[in-house]
């Protein structure tokens, strides 16, 4: 049965968004209540504006597989959510709808193809062997997000695309100006245009002397009136190095935690390598670190999970919520429960990377990486322990990304 829209009366019918996670290793509460009631349910934003919000992973998947949706943010009534940023403004891929996104898109999908990325893993090896010895180098204590949840993803993307490493601190100022919601408006825009300058000069480097990495190839096969433009080259370089590196370094340093605290998987994964790719999906599914995204606006009326969205209405959606969803992982016979960590499970059908259209194009290479890092780390360092105690983790608060700002480690 279809419901009608009806506006609640008050911030306690409609939360604000984005919701903390009370329980660092928990859906926010109220995003959990309302899966369990079912249907769409309104949240308030920072600008007092209303929209709805997906928790169960049918109805998220329904939202982000129709083209009744459109996540262009330039759509009067589409959420935007982060208030430091100028999101009305419109940007590249993820806030443009088909056919101008995949006509783009598709310029892109052979350099992250499955087969492209698998044949980085000895590469990957390598880095991750070397970025161990330094950490073992250092004799007894390491910051685990710097010293390796941070250098393995940034040295890949940076090796994929011929950015130089050592400039890594402009782009990890970057990506945090970009992910954390407390960072000012006018931070954000200076890092941001101190970011443009770089790769604007580093794009025309590549033009004057090109090599044998990504943007060469953009420049030789996909500029000129139906590619990119010079002035869209710059941005996409910063959004592929910044999402290509601070997406993973939260995966690798939350997943890491989950299984220092989980001393039954961590021994599982070290005496059976081999389910390294099932361990990856499921710290996916489990963390589910992209906390405002994905969002859309409806073209037109739509119903999902019973509920009419009417033309113009924004809808959220919450990842976590959804790949928590007892609906979908948990319910056959002898499964975990879908709150509990099994790097066994079957969960490759979860939505972390998102859905639809717009699904993650760098899926392969996070996974990848983090099929590599895991195994390799417990094997070399089977006493990896935390350097402090749990309650003491410094979990991200207000932030695109979910993550852990530092993780002490030692052995
Ligand atoms: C564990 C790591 C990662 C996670 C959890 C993640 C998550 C996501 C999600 C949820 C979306 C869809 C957003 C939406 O529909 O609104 C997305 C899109 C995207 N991701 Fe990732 N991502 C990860 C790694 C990467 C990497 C390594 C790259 C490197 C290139 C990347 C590049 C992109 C791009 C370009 C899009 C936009 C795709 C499009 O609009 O067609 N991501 N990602």
């Amino acid at each position: 049965m279809t419901t009608t829209a009806s506006e609640p009366a008050s911030t306690e019918e409609a939360p604000f968004f984005p919701a903390p996670r009370t329980c660092p290793f928990s859906a926010p509460p109220r995003h959990a209540d309302f899966r369990e009631a079912g249907g769409l349910h309104k949240v308030t934003i920072w600008d007092g504006s209303r929209h709805w919000l997906a928790t169960r992973h049918a109805d998220i998947r329904a939202v982000l597989s129709s083209p009744s949706f459109s996540a262009d943010v330039r759509h009067p009534g589409f959420p935007l959510v982060h208030s430091n940023q100028p999101e009305h403004e419109g940007g590249l891929f993820l806030r443009l709808d088909d056919p101008e996104h995949v006509r783009l898109r598709q310029m892109l999908t052979k350099e992250f193809s499955v087969k492209r990325t698998r044949a980085l893993r000895e590469k990957l090896l390598e880095i991750t062997d070397e970025l161990i010895d330094a950490m073992l180098a250092k004799g007894g204590q390491a910051d685990f997000v710097r010293d390796f949840a941070l250098p393995l993803p940034s040295r890949a993307i940076c090796l994929i695309l011929g950015v130089p490493y050592e400039d890594h601190e402009l782009f990890e100022r970057h990506a945090n100006a970009g992910t954390d919601l407390d960072v000012s408006h006018e931070e954000r825009a200076r890092t941001q245009r101190e970011a443009f300058e770089y790769y604007a000069a580093l794009v025309a480097r590549k033009r004057r002397e090109p090599a044998d990495d990504m943007i060469s190839r953009l420049l030789a096969d996909h500029t000129g009136p139906d590619g990119f433009t010079p002035e869209m080259l710059p941005v996409l370089v910063g959004i592929l190095v910044g999402a290509g590196h601070e997406t993973t370094a939260n995966m690798l340093g939350l997943g890491t935690v989950a299984l220092l605290l989980n001393p039954g998987q961590r021994d599982r994964l070290r005496a059976h390598p081999e389910l390294a790719p099932s361990a990856a999906e499921e710290m996916l599914r489990y963390w589910s670190i992209v906390s405002t995204d994905p969002r859309r606006v409806a073209l037109e009326d739509v119903e999902v999970g019973g509920q009419l969205v009417r033309k113009g209405e924004g809808v959220i959606v919450s990842l976590i919520a959804g790949n928590r969803d007892p609906r979908a992982f948990g319910a056959d016979e002898g499964e975990c429960p879908a709150d509990t960590l099994d790097i066994g499970r079957r969960a490759r059908h979860h939505v972390a990377f998102g859905f639809g259209t717009h699904q993650c194009l760098g899926q392969n290479l996070a996974r990848v990486e983090m099929q590599v890092a895991w195994p390799r780390l417990f094997e070399r360092i089977p006493g990896l322990r935390l350097a402090v105690a749990e309650d003491e983790l410094p979990f991200k608060k207000n932030s695109i990304v979910y993550g852990l700002t530092s993780l002490p480690v030692t052995w």
